[in-house]
């Protein structure tokens, strides 16, 4: 056995058994029908809630319910009634002063900012900054260390099943106690983790699940959350199933149709041996069975194999970002004519290929990557994104214009990649940590068992920024394993990795496909220097603003929103992309970033700003000037879009400068319906003027063909009269998850935009639902997230409304002082629950 044959292996040893090779396939067998009304013996449940949680501590034991007590942690299984492995782990632990929560949940986003002062050389940043100033980490034991309890419901007839947990990721150093007992310790916050449990799960008792996180180390620059924060599921499978990650399918168009290879690996954990027949199901996008193979194969105790079946269908629709379609491959286990295990596995056939000529080629045609990288974290929830919320983020970006995202700088969670596959989004998906350490190798084969079946991902990223390896031969050397044990996992996808210096040697010598962080002007050199190695912009532009501010207050960290500031190190918009539209053997780029996330407040990396000034959106998704910039160019409608707002009291005369971005031919500019001068629009960029201002109407036509297409209108707004309420969908699912993003905005007495309004507006919601969090954009603000009011902040303030299960009519009202309230009406309907 190689190093990567061992480093594979382990990913499955969790599984209690090692993979053998496929000598049992025993016959393809002639197509037969599916058995009808065959007992599902797999179950699947998501652990969402009825969970209690209570603060630990990282350097006091007896703080931390008796964890670490005496030496003992691992002295004996489950410890002892005089001496338990901790007082939190035992079932008479009394937990009805814990706080009751709904995972996902991050408890980092409750803790109280540390901004006690520190001295810090002129152009030091300070350390807490990037983090988003939480009090977190080494510095507050207090506050790093969260336990979780609940009951689990593992019923009698689960009895000969094999019963797991699975946890999606948690941040981080966790560990999982089963009825007192530890069964499974995890580090790595991003990867996900597979538990069985069989050993010490009691079908028909009562069972119990503690979970100890311990958050003192962290593993970016950026903040990420604490906790619980992705979901976890109880399961239940036959003795005989296809385990966790364990079918592959390879699709590919064939002519109108497809071809498809398919790798469903089938593990034996009983004491009998076994014949099997696999199935597996080919169902198109529109429901109907395109395709069906059988194999069978001779399983003996306690053992797995792999049936590799080939399939090929006609008429197959192709899966794009402009149209994403999915097939379903259903997998099945018969044993003597009963299915004792199916699953399905969502999949879309499509080529895609980088080419370093053409760049990225998607169904054999050339596809510019607008893309955007992006951190796990919104306003109101911090890194416990709510699935709806997942596909809300990646509706926004697709309304951008973006098709392709890259996860940035660890393994997403599965539902953001669900809404990637589902609602057309390309995807980098990158590993952690660049090394190839047995636990560094471990993420990097789960992460790439994981995601490989996503008809989303068209590279994995192994590495980004390593400054200390990425130019040099240790670096290559690294790189060369990861890319090594990737490429056995995945033959069908390039290896990626994203640097900011030394382009020419060490790492960039073994991807396949390079990426530059910023330095678009270095990418036409470095491509007549290596011309058979495709390139893209990994990390691009970078314009640094606060939403709806024009003027530089660097006192109060205000950075303007034209598109103009950006760290040294990066570009405008209009820079960047400039450079990469003209030229096709960039296969594109990912700007920094989509959305504003906490942490790396960058310009100022100082307190008071805790969250970053990079997004084209800002925290809560509310779009800055760029945004409109991207989707001007990344999006084919007619777009114009006129910024500052005409709110200048104070500054009659003066002159303003008034910036449009449009893809339209020509553009005039009127204030107070007198023209200031029609411009023609250059592909790419911007239109700008000088004007004094003056209160009144500031209006831009876009033309087109001589036509005029639009018009957009700024005006001066009077004092705020009126509070208005906007929401993402009024119907939503009363299953205690789905959540409405509540957009708050405020207008004058005559129903016009105030842009700078700033009241403090409180949200009541009478019905099955309740507000999660809330967000306002303001990089500077420390109110909290979870709470029922928040200031707006430049005219809009964000609410999340959770729904409860019960269902029914939702009432959301907006109040503040001095305005008419706004009312919402929602409605939540019931369907199945999840426990
Ligand atoms: C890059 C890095 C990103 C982010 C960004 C800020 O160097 O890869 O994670 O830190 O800089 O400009």
């Amino acid at each position: 056995m190689d190093r990567e044959d061992l480093l594979v292996s382990r990913v499955d040893r969790r599984a209690l058994m090692q993979g053998a090779t496929a000598a049992a396939v025993a016959a393809i067998l002639p197509s037969t029908p599916a058995l009808a009304a065959t007992p599902e013996t797999r179950r699947r449940i998501k652990l969402a809630f009825d969970w209690k949680f209570a603060l630990g501590h990282a350097a006091d034991i007896d703080k931390d319910f008796g964890f670490g007590r005496d030496q003992r942690t691992y002295a004996k299984t489950g410890g002892s009634e005089t001496s338990p492995i901790a007082e939190a782990a035992k079932a008479a632990f009394d937990d009805s002063a814990w706080t009751d929560v709904q995972i996902p949940h991050d408890w980092a986003i409750d803790l109280p900012y540390d901004s006690t002062p520190r001295i810090l050389a002129p152009d030091q940043d300070d350390p807490r900054a990037a983090h988003g100033f939480h009090a977190l980490g080494r510095d507050h034991p207090e506050n790093s260390v969260g336990w979780y309890r609940r009951p689990l419901d593992i019923p009698a007839d689960w009895a000969g099943r094999r019963i797991g947990l699975e946890f999606d990721g948690a941040f981080r150093q966790v560990v999982v106690f089963v009825n007192g007992i530890i069964v499974d310790e995890h580090a790595g916050g991003y990867s996900p983790f597979r538990i069985d449990i069989t050993d010490v799960a009691q079908p028909g008792r009562p069972n119990w699940l503690t979970v100890r996180v311990d958050a003192s180390l962290g593993e970016g620059w950026f903040y990420e959350g604490a906790g619980l924060y992705r979901h976890v599921w109880l399961t239940a499978a036959n003795p005989v199933h296809v385990p966790p990650d364990g079918v592959f399918i390879r699709a590919e168009p064939q002519g109108s149709g497809a071809r498809a290879t398919v790798e469903a690996a089938v593990r034996n954990q009983s004491d009998s041996s076994r014949t099997a027949t696999v199935r597996t199901v080919v169902v198109a996008p529109n429901g109907l069975e395109k395709a069906r193979r059988e194999v069978m194969l001779s399983l003996a105790p306690w053992r797995n194999e792999n049936a590799d079946l080939a399939l090929a269908w006609d008429v197959a629709p192709l899966w794009s970002p402009a149209d994403p379609q999915l097939h379903r491959l259903t997998t099945e286990i018969e044993i003597d004519g009963v299915v004792v295990d199916r699953i399905e596995t969502p999949f879309g056939v499509r080529s895609a290929v980088f080419d370093a000529q053409r760049g990225f080629l998607l169904n054999g045609q050339p596809l510019k990557l607008l893309g955007a990288c992006c951190h796990q974290d919104h306003a109101g929830v911090g890194a416990a994104i709510p699935d709806r919320l997942q596909d809300w983020r990646i509706e926004q970006l697709k309304a951008m214009g973006c098709n392709a995202y890259r996860a940035s700088h660890n393994p997403a969670m599965p539902e953001l990649m669900d809404a990637c596959d589902r609602l057309g989004m390309l995807v980098i998906a990158e590993t952690r940590r660049m090394s190839s350490d047995e636990e560094s190798m471990t993420e990097l084969a789960t992460l790439v068992r994981r995601d490989r079946n996503r008809p989303s991902v068209i590279a994995w990223s192994i590495g980004n920024e390593e400054q200390a390896i990425q130019g040099n031969e240790t670096g290559a050397a690294i790189a060369r394993t990861m890319k090594r044990l990737v490429n056995r996992l995945d033959p069908s996808r390039p290896v990626t990795a994203a640097k900011d210096q030394d382009f020419d040697t060490g790492v960039s010598r073994v991807v396949d496909v390079l990426g530059f962080n910023y330095r678009t002007p270095q990418m036409e050199g470095y491509h007549a220097r290596f011309p058979d190695q495709p390139i893209l912009g990994s990390e691009t532009g970078s314009t640094v603003s606060t939403r709806g501010e024009y003027v530089l207050d660097a006192a109060r960290h205000i950075v303007p929103a034209y598109d103009r500031e950006h760290p040294w190190w990066a570009s405008t918009a209009e820079e960047w992309w400039t450079i990469a539209a003209e030229r096709p053997y960039i296969a594109g780029g990912f700007i920094w970033t989509g959305f504003d996330y906490r942490g790396e407040p960058t310009p100022y990396s100082r307190w008071p700003s805790v969250g970053s000034y990079f997004g084209a959106m800002d925290s809560c998704g509310f779009p800055k000037d760029n945004y409109w910039y991207y989707r001007a160019w990344w999006r084919p409608e007619p777009l114009l879009h006129l910024f500052p707002h005409w709110n200048w009291e104070g500054r009659e005369g003066e002159e303003i400068e008034v910036w449009v971005h449009s893809n339209l031919d020509r553009v005039e500019l009127l204030v107070n319906g007198r023209s200031v001068g029609a411009k023609t629009v250059e592909r790419n960029r911007h239109l700008a003027w000088s004007v004094p201002y003056a209160p009144g109407v500031l209006e831009a036509r876009g033309y087109k063909n001589g036509h005029l297409v639009s018009t957009q209108r700024r005006e001066t707004a009077g004092a705020p009269a009126a509070l208005r309420l906007s929401v993402d969908r009024q119907r939503l699912t009363a299953d205690g998850e789905d959540v409405a993003m509540i957009a708050t905005s405020v207008v004058d007495a005559r129903g016009r935009p105030c842009p700078r309004a700033n009241d403090l507006v409180a949200f009541e919601v009478a019905g099955d639902a309740r507000v999660i969090g809330v967000g306002n954009g303001d990089p500077v603000s420390h109110e909290p997230d979870r709470s029922d009011r928040r200031h707006l902040f430049n005219g809009l303030a964000q609410a999340i409304v959770q729904t409860g299960r019960k269902g029914g009519p939702i009432t959301v009202t907006a109040r503040a002082d001095g305005l008419r309230p706004a009312v919402l009406r929602l409605d939540a309907r019931n369907t199945k629950l999840s426990t």
